[in-house]
């Protein structure tokens, strides 16, 4: 292992609570990092105002109006960005997009997800709600490398989440991020130790 602090580049769409609890890792010691920068493709999102908050710098990925395509060139563009930034690895926080080439070869193993499931159960959008229909008993969160598939890369961690009677969609997810926030730190310090 690196004995500088590895560098973060963190990517997200959205609120940013996996993103703070990165933060709040690193400032008790528990993640030997540091958050370089923070991309979002949605310039409203939370997650830029809580990277200002901290000076971290921030990137708006200007997707063209595309709902979900991740295009080429606004890959191309940021791996150029990551690589001048000198990021060792990539953290998606509630990042809605899917990463493909040519930053999947940019960065080979050099890329993580969270998701709010038991990988490979409930791959997708709003996994939660997935389990809550599907009538599963427990659920909960994974963290993996990313792979050019949907979900499907090589498991980091994981954490178990029952499902309760009477969950609605908002208290089974409230409940999963709970265990998102212990578990992305600590699956980001284990996969740094065996870069
Ligand atoms: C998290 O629950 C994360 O697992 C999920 O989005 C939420 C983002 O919350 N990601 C996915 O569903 C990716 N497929 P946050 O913005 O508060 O970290």
């Amino acid at each position: 292992m690196r004995a500088m602090k590895i560098r973060l580049a963190i990517l997200g769409s959205g609120s940013g609570t996996n993103c703070q609890s990165i933060f709040q890792a690193i400032d008790d010691g528990r993640l030997n990092a540091e958050v370089v920068t923070v991309f979002s493709d949605n310039p409203d999102a939370y997650i830029l105002e809580r990277a200002k908050k901290r000076g971290v710098s921030t990137g708006i990925l200007d997707c063209r109006g595309y709902k979900n395509k991740f295009p080429e060139e606004v890959q191309e563009a940021l791996a150029r960005r990551l690589q001048e930034l000198d990021i060792d690895l990539i953290c998606l926080a509630g990042f809605m997009r899917l990463v493909k080439s040519p930053l999947l070869e940019t960065f080979p193993r050099r890329i993580l997800n969270i998701h709010p499931a038991l990988l490979p159960s409930f791959p997708g959008v709003e996994a939660w709600k997935q389990a809550l229909e599907a009538g599963a008993k427990q659920t909960g969160c994974t963290v993996h490398y990313v792979d050019a598939g949907m979900d499907t890369g090589e498991i980091i961690m994981q954490a178990f989440v029952p499902v309760l009677p009477g969950d609605t969609p908002e208290r089974l997810h409230a409940r999963i991020q709970v265990q998102e926030h212990i578990l992305y730190p600590a699956a980001i310090q284990s996969a740094l130790a065996r870069m």
